[in-house]
């Protein structure tokens, strides 16, 4: 199915998964035809398909392919090797807590399944998909309930239609925002060094017909310092039982100065990004990357020679540094332990849009 922004990065094609190949844009819109889970396995951990929804989405249609792959080949122990080629997913990527959670909701489809588990199966990642994308529309309905009209908004890394089901978390709330009429500006970080900002952010809101414009990394404590934008909106990988904000390079410096200049910082991320059995932020491993995201350019060589690099992909923002968590269930302010264990307690009546919590 195709999301609102007119394309989709992950669909069921019959018997194979396609991907559109986020590597090539925005220079080449590209679909790989996947028909293995270790093909997707891979496409995971080379960022054909990003983005912490995206990548439990894309995991959650492998687990069917595996169980297609292996059914025929040996019906007496096709459960164990759909088992292995999960292990082999989950440890694809290792802070997104989507991966291991679309993993986990295939686990117990499966333990259900009867004697002709690929339509079950199938039906259950479908629902995965379906159920990020409804999600994404709540977080922008709840978000761009937060802003005020005529706000300026910053954005960080990739977190639209390619990152998610369809819509997006944070970009989600952009797009609710500005068809709201509420936004002036849309900025965006272009989001060394993979550049998921200038190559993807920009590819999505471009399309749209929303204006956009780019910024270094480096540009936005100057952006905040000169009163241009009153938001920095950004997705999440992982959100710990105390409210730490794991995600993309570059978001802790910018809520670091979204504080000292009085700048709003929103968190949009589904309930599947909340991990209440971790504690805190610092628990979590954070990805770090090949140094040849860093030392190269498009596999031309940038830094000096013999210059070394380290490359975390995610860090940590403590949940101090965050005024308003967004999930599709309501939003949080000010989040900490005691309010995100009682709005996780609310949760069955919370689909009904509560502010939890006190203004920070
Ligand atoms: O390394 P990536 O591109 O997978 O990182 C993606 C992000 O950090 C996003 O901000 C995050 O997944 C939340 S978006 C839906």
């Amino acid at each position: 199915m195709n999301s609102p922004a007119g394309f989709s990065a992950i669909e069921w094609a019959g018997q194979a998964l396609r991907l559109l190949d986020q590597r090539r844009l925005p220079h080449a819109e590209e679909y790989l035809l996947l028909t293995d889970a270790g093909s997707v396995a891979q496409a995971i951990r080379d960022l054909v398909v990003r983005g912490a929804p995206a990548i439990g989405i894309a995991a959650a249609y492998a687990v069917v392919l595996s169980a297609q792959e292996h059914l025929p080949q040996a019906p007496a122990d096709w459960r164990a090797r759909v088992e292995a080629d999960m292990a082999v997913l989950a440890a694809a990527r290792p802070t997104a807590v989507n991966l291991v959670w679309a993993i986990e909701q295939m686990r117990d489809c499966l333990a259900q399944v009867p004697a002709d588990p690929l339509p079950t199966l199938l039906a259950c990642a479908q629902a995965i998909h379906d159920a990020d994308r409804a999600a994404n529309f709540r977080m922008g309905e709840f978000g761009a309930g937060l802003i005020a009209d005529g706000a300026s908004v910053l954005t960080h890394c990739n977190t639209g239609t390619l990152a998610t089901g369809g819509y997006g978390t944070a970009l989600g709330v952009i797009r609710s925002a500005w068809a709201a009429g509420k936004l002036r500006e849309v900025y965006a970080g272009e989001t060394r060094p993979w550049l998921q900002g200038a190559r993807l952010t920009a590819w999505e809101l471009v399309r749209d017909g929303i204006p956009v414009s780019l910024i270094t990394d480096s540009a936005a404590s100057f952006l905040m310092q000169l009163g241009k934008v009153q938001w920095v909106i950004t997705g999440a990988d992982r959100v710990t039982a105390n409210g730490d904000v794991i995600n993309k390079i570059g978001t802790y410096q910018l809520a670091v100065a979204c504080r000292h200049h009085g700048v709003k910082m929103m968190v949009a991320a589904p309930l599947s990004t909340l991990d209440l059995s971790v504690p805190d932020g610092r628990q979590v491993v954070i990805e770090e990357r090949p140094a040849s995201e860093i030392l190269e350019l498009a596999g031309q060589r940038v830094a000096a020679n013999g210059a070394g690099a380290w490359n975390p992909v995610f860090d940590v923002t403590p949940a101090g540094l965050v005024d308003y968590l967004v999930t599709e269930a309501g939003v949080i302010a000010a989040p900490d332990t005691e309010r995100l264990r009682a709005f996780y307690a609310a949760s069955s009546s919370a689909a009904q849009a509560p502010l939890a919590g006190k203004s920070p």
